[in-house]
């Protein structure tokens, strides 16, 4: 018996049951799992406020859930395997044994330093163990984790850690990034000069650099484990109790903190991974991701393991020491299931084939993609040379809010078309709209992509502000939850998401708001105003190009843009740096003053043959100027 969809039948039938049934559909998959006490109600909602409660009144913890019960049958068998930075080294494996006592005694050092329920604690860390056993100590004692993924700046930690008012935070000494060393703990104390809230750091010996220490601050995990029982208790949860907080971009301000409940968000990921990949118990499992992001949370640590499989961690970058470093690591660890993102893809099919032939990858059995759409190139030469022309690929399409897989096939069973996401998973009732909001029933066609109907993994509101999680999400649409995507639905209803419709760009699978690169841009004393979007890459799918207007007093254009770049480093971080950063007289505006990013965006791509009427501009004469300076 295994309670996994078999064929694709049987995902239409339970399609269908999860539309005309939800709550039955929905309770049948939460059964399975340990709860303290059963749920009153199934689901409660309305996208009006908007209020979602799933499983409401069920008491549990899902460390019990990802640990505890998988004791007695799986003790033994790998947990988490990490793979290093550095090739040469050795992998380290953890038992589920092993995990749940790793886990138990970080979660007994939070305890005994005074963490308890509720509190947010920020984890700001390199891919080690620690890490994971980290976001899984914070739930074990219902403490509400807030990663921080490792490529972000002081400034943007600071601004997270305020955010959210954490009162402590886990780091490590330092961090490996393929040849290069990170300063993880100094980033942390820059940031903590701007941060008040936060009374203790916890750090993990890793890298062996010397660090400060702050007196009655900072403490050493490895001395603060000595006085830590591996006996913890789990605190017992609400089902609507916060498990976490995750930043992610938007289109307006600073980045929004995304909060995941716990019973909905286990149900929801824990189904979508054992359906999605097909996982089987043997199964070795590999999602690249980081666990700074969505996926890395979803389907590095709670899916996996809640699902009780082998779940690999890797810390290092895939084209270090060579670009056959994930091939490698499949060969090395027998890899049945390989989750990653196109724009690692693309960044391996432009070297050697020979980095892939030298390694055996005949344990792969299904191949998965995410973060971004998957160009027909990239599928392909991923199906072909990854998958030997017969492995099913799983295009992904799901976002932070989501918690988890929404629109997706499942592998070997659904049908497969190269760039598309194909049909929505059980449970996921997605609609196209058209420019007023009415659904567009017909196929062949592309509109706004929204969701109509709750799914138990759904975010539930945006950190201390819910009136921004209802203005950006639950407003542009009334009665829906609008995911900022339009997509495209063909003759046969398979959905292919295109991208953002909002003034978000996707680098690399990760989310930006070029409000929030224009907001750090400026802050350079000589910008007077700043331009941001988006632009086709070949290999970061999209890249980042910023229109720059500088005083009159400006200084030597080299010297301000390489400035204007640090300024970005320095408010968000390496990860959002400017591909092209353009010095320009004036930018391109209405008569009502607003900046014309259509014309932008044609500009940074290289496309002026088709720019529109531009006669009614403000200052038209700044189009031709900026299509001089293009760089
Ligand atoms: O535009 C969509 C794109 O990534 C956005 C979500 O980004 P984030 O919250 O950072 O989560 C990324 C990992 C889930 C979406 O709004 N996106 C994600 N997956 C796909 C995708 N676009 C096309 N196809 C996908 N498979």
């Amino acid at each position: 018996m295994t309670n996994r969809i078999q064929s694709f039948e049987e995902y239409q039938k339970e399609y269908e049951k999860s539309i005309n049934e939800p709550e039955a559909f929905w309770a049948s998959k939460a059964k399975q799992f340990t709860w303290r006490k059963e749920w009153d109600k199934v689901l409660e909602w309305n996208f009006d406020e908007p209020k979602v409660e799933w499983f409401k009144g069920g008491k549990l913890n899902i460390t019990e859930n990802c640990l505890d019960r998988h004791l007695a049958e799986r003790g033994d068998k790998p947990a988490i395997i990490w793979e290093p930075n550095d090739a040469e080294a050795d992998a380290r494996t953890y038992s589920y044994k092993e995990l749940h006592s790793e886990v138990c005694t970080m979660a007994n050092v939070l305890r005994n330093q005074g963490v308890k329920k509720g509190d947010r604690v920020c984890i700001y860390m390199p891919m080690i163990p620690e890490l994971a056993f980290a976001v899984l100590a914070c739930a074990r004692i219902g403490a509400i984790h807030s990663v921080v993924f490792g490529g972000f700046s002081a400034n943007a930690i600071a601004d997270r850690i305020n955010d959210a008012a954490c009162s402590f935070v886990i780091t490590s000494d330092g961090m490996y990034r393929g040849d290069k060393h990170l300063a993880v703990k100094e980033t942390v104390d820059e940031a903590l000069k701007k941060c008040n809230t936060v009374d203790k750091v916890l750090v993990v010996k890793y890298t062996d650099r010397k660090v400060d220490m702050v007196a009655a601050r900072d403490f050493w995990y490895h001395d603060a484990v000595a006085s830590a029982s591996q006996d913890c208790q789990p605190e017992v949860m609400d089902a609507e109790d916060i498990l976490f907080i995750l930043y992610t971009s938007g289109s307006t301000g600073k980045p929004k903190g995304v909060v995941h409940t716990t019973g909905g968000y286990m149900v929801y990921s824990e189904y979508t991974f054992r359906n999605v990949f097909q996982y089987e118990e043997e199964d070795i499992y590999w999602c690249t991701a980081d666990i700074g992001w969505i996926t890395g949370h979803s389907y590095i640590i709670y899916g996996p393991l809640l699902a009780g499989a082998t779940t690999i961690m890797f810390e290092g970058v895939p084209t270090w020491p060579d670009p056959g470093r994930f091939w490698q690591i499949v060969e090395r660890h027998k890899v049945n299931i390989f989750y990653t993102a196109p724009t690692a893809i693309r960044a391996l099919m432009t070297r050697k084939l020979d980095f892939v032939t030298k390694h055996d990858l005949s344990s792969l059995k299904v191949l998965g993609s995410v973060g971004e759409p998957i160009n027909e190139e990239a599928w392909n030469w991923y199906r072909n040379n990854i998958g030997k022309n017969e492995l099913p690929i799983v295009d992904t399409w799901w976002q932070t809010e989501t918690g988890g897989i929404m629109i997706s096939p499942l592998a070997n069973h659904s049908p497969m078309k190269p760039g598309f996401a194909t049909y929505p998973l059980p449970g996921v009732q997605p609609v196209l709209l058209d420019g007023d909001g009415n659904e567009i029933e017909e196929n062949g066609v592309e509109g706004y992509l929204a969701v109509k109907f709750p799914w138990p993994g759904m975010l539930r509101t945006t950190y201390g502000d819910h009136e921004r999680c209802r203005r950006t999400y639950f407003e542009t649409y009334k009665g829906y939850y609008f995911t900022g995507d339009g997509a495209r639905r063909d003759p046969q209803g398979l959905y292919r998401v295109i991208g953002r419709v909002d003034d978000v760009i996707n680098v690399s699978g990760h989310r930006f708001g070029t409000a929030e690169i224009e907001n750090a841009i400026d802050e350079h004393p000589h910008v007077v105003e700043a331009a941001v979007v988006g632009f086709p890459h070949d290999i970061k799918g999209q890249g980042i190009y910023a229109y720059v207007i500088c005083s009159e007093d400006c200084m030597d254009e080299a010297q301000l843009i390489k400035e204007i770049d640090q300024e970005v480093v320095k408010h968000i971080g390496k990860v959002a740096r400017p591909d092209k950063i353009q010095i320009v007289d004036d930018l391109p505006k209405t008569r009502s003053g607003k900046i014309m990013r259509r014309i932008l965006r044609k500009v940074a791509e290289g496309d002026t043959s088709n720019l529109g009427d531009i006669t009614t501009l403000l200052n038209p004469e700044a189009v031709q100027e900026i299509i001089d300076g293009r760089k």
